[in-house]
């Protein structure tokens, strides 16, 4: 009998240059740089070089890839329109699908070697648009298109909040960007795997990964992370509900637990400096940050011994709240950097490794049964 495996739980679907993930150790690298070294010492564009083009750029290879992204920020009006057609109470990353499915009408054409990576970086700048115009349609704004300026955290904070953010802010946006660019091939990635292995359209792939990004297990965690720290209100509850909640209640934790970590998750960590950095001026976030601290101990000492810990999701809401997002922008946040991911895995996989993912279904429903009329059938 073949083997089915269950979630494709340890099958390997692709080789890939752009990340690794040691689960046992809580460690990860993109390109062979450690995630702590980039957040520290690069920018996202920067990053953006790294997972497309191969390596951190030159000062000149920066220079041009920031003018590539500045150009790309203006979408076709109708893109705009569409955004704000719906109906504002709609979800976000829904608004981000129907973005993508019309850039895709718009920009989705064959791949090139000769151009699928300049078309990626095109893709990224465009995400920035679509996701600052999802948060301004939905909080009854009028459009915005992010302007260039010094980098792409800042020209994105500034065309969703029509203000001049701090250098703390764009700092923890830049981190949060890096953070979330890319983790190897969870869901939403093998959903943009999966679409780009019939040689569908980079931009159709994206709206696949963002459909199952949407979920509250992979991209939506960490909005389901923050409502339990609005849920616990205050610091001084966080040990009764979890006692009620989770422990008697026997609710997931949720921004705990990865199929792939072990330990902690190294995001989760970094996260965590920002976000204790960033809440310091706002006392809702601050109480927040407070929460999830008590919260994490809880959790760890609970799970812990099941290798249960926080992920990535635990601590990036804090930071988003602490910018100034609502938590319904959460996930449509995460979307606007794995953009990156998406587009260097799908981008590998065509152009080096391609074959049509069409995996098998085991039968095991009745092997032969003759049709009886409808008459005849009761
Ligand atoms: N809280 C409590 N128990 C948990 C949790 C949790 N967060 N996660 C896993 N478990 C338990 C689970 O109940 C099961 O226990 P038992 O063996 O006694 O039945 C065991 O651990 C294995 O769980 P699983 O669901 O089979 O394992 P998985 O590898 O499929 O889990 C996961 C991965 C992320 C779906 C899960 O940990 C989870 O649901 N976490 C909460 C949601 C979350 O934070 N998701 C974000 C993931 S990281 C970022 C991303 O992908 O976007």
């Amino acid at each position: 009998m073949s083997q089915i495996s269950r979630g494709l739980e340890n099958v390997f679907i692709k080789t890939t240059s752009l990340t690794y993930i040691d689960g046992e150790n809580g460690i990860l690298r993109y390109g062979g740089y450690d995630i702590e070294d980039l957040v520290e010492h690069t920018s996202f564009e920067e990053v953006v070089h790294l997972m497309l083009y191969g390596d951190l750029p030159t000062k000149l290879q920066l220079q041009r890839l920031k003018s590539a992204l500045d150009e790309a920020y203006e979408v076709p009006q109708q893109v705009i329109d569409m955004i704000y057609s719906l109906p504002r109470d709609s979800d976000a990353v829904g608004m981000m699908e129907t973005a993508f499915s019309a850039l895709s009408s718009i920009y989705g054409m064959p791949w090139n070697k000769a151009t699928n990576r300049d078309n990626a970086v095109k893709l990224v700048a465009r995400a920035s648009t679509v996701v600052a115009n999802v948060l301004r349609a939905k909080e009854g704004k009028k459009p915005a298109i992010p302007e260039p300026s010094e980098s792409f955290a800042k020209s994105f904070l500034k065309a969703s909040f029509s203000r001049t953010p701090t250098e703390e802010e764009v700092k923890a946006m830049d981190a949060a960007l890096i953070l979330y660019a890319d983790h190897e091939v969870p869901a939403s990635t093998t959903a943009a795997l999966v679409t780009s292995s019939t040689l569908s359209d980079i931009y159709s792939c994206v709206v696949a990964a963002l459909a199952a990004l949407k979920g509250p297990l992979h991209g939506g965690a960490a909005e389901e992370a923050f409502k339990q720290f609005v849920e616990i209100g205050e610091p001084d509850m966080t040990e009764s509900w979890f006692k009620r909640k989770i422990i008697e209640g026997k609710s997931r934790l949720m921004g705990f637990g990865h199929r792939v970590y072990k330990t902690y998750d190294p995001r989760a960590k970094i996260f965590k400096k920002y976000a204790k950095v960033i809440s310091e001026r706002n006392s809702d976030a601050r109480k927040y940050f407070e929460i999830a601290q008590k919260l994490e101990e809880l959790g760890v000492e609970t799970f812990g011994a099941k290798h249960i810990y926080p992920n990535t999701d635990f601590y990036s809401g804090v930071v988003f709240y602490a910018l100034g997002f609502p938590v319904y922008m959460f996930t449509s946040l995460f979307a606007l950097s794995r953009t990156l991911g998406w587009t260097a895995h799908v981008i590998e996989y065509v152009e080096d490794q391609h074959r049509l993912i069409r995996p098998r279904a085991l039968y095991v429903g009745p092997l032969k049964r003759d049709v009886v009329p409808i008459e005849l059938r009761g």
